[in-house]
């Protein structure tokens, strides 16, 4: 399964990867996460490396182990893995795969939340800010390419371009995530082994047949390679 790895496509690149979801502390006893298991994340981490790149993983709390030949940052929020990203770059290639949580308590309690004080029915979020746009847009940090993931649940491919223009992103992988939700969703694609995604980049939409987690990197990584030697 390795096709890359005799002509090492990545050599001589530092490539960023954000993976996992991110854990928004609302008390001592309690976050707000998603489904993401870094799985994807991880397996274009450990691609980029085995394709010769240098590569810097920003992680979010995962049970996975840390990808072969891969730097990894581990870090619990949003904000924490904004701050990671901007420490790690310069970078040739960023590639944003986490699940970030999009909002945050607006207040982190110190002491666990009582129900008889009323619980979290007023908890206030606050909006987290948006690590891919924000590093798409750096004025002299932007690296060459910046990929993005999307996880819709409809309208997959129009989504994918939508997010790529909106973010300022050269290539956006949409995951149709429609069939995630409920209890034991094994056969989903956040926490599953397989994946069946769409890129988008400036040519057009393309949507790829279903394929394993690895597979899907494998085929990144070439997308990356080809776009970053045009
Ligand atoms: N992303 C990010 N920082 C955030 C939110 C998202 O870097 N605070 C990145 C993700 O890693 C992914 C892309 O942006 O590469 C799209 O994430 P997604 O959640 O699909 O997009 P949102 O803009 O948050 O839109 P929505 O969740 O409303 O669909
Ligand atoms: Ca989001």
């Amino acid at each position: 399964f390795s096709p890359l790895v005799g002509d090492r496509p990545l050599a001589g690149r530092h490539v960023v990867i954000t993976s996992g979801p991110t854990h928004e502390p609302i008390d001592p006893v309690r976050y707000i996460a998603n489904r993401s298991s870094g799985r994807q994340g991880h397996a274009i981490a450990a691609a980029c490396a085995r394709a010769g790149a240098k590569v810097t993983l920003v992680s979010g709390p995962v049970t996975l182990p840390d990808p072969q030949g891969v730097d990894v940052v581990r870090v619990q929020t949003a904000l924490e893995m904004k701050a990671a990203v901007e420490e790690v770059l310069p970078a040739d290639v960023a590639i944003f795969v986490a699940a970030v949580a999009d909002y945050r308590a607006s207040r982190i309690a110190e002491q666990k939340t009582k129900k008889t004080e009323g619980g979290l029915t007023k908890l206030k979020l606050t909006e987290n800010p948006d690590i891919l746009a924000s590093i798409a847009r750096h004025e002299n940090m932007r690296p060459a390419l910046i990929v993005g993931f999307a996880a819709e649940t409809q309208n997959v491919e129009a989504y994918a371009e939508e997010k790529r223009i909106r973010k300022g992103a050269d290539m956006v992988v949409a995951n149709d995530v429609s069939h995630d939700s409920g209890i034991g969703g094994a056969g989903g694609v956040m926490g599953g082994e397989r994946n069946r995604v769409a890129l988008a980049t400036a040519k057009g939409v393309e949507t790829w047949p279903e394929m394993s987690k690895d597979e899907v990197a494998e085929r990144l990584v070439l997308a990356i390679a080809e776009q970053l030697s045009a």
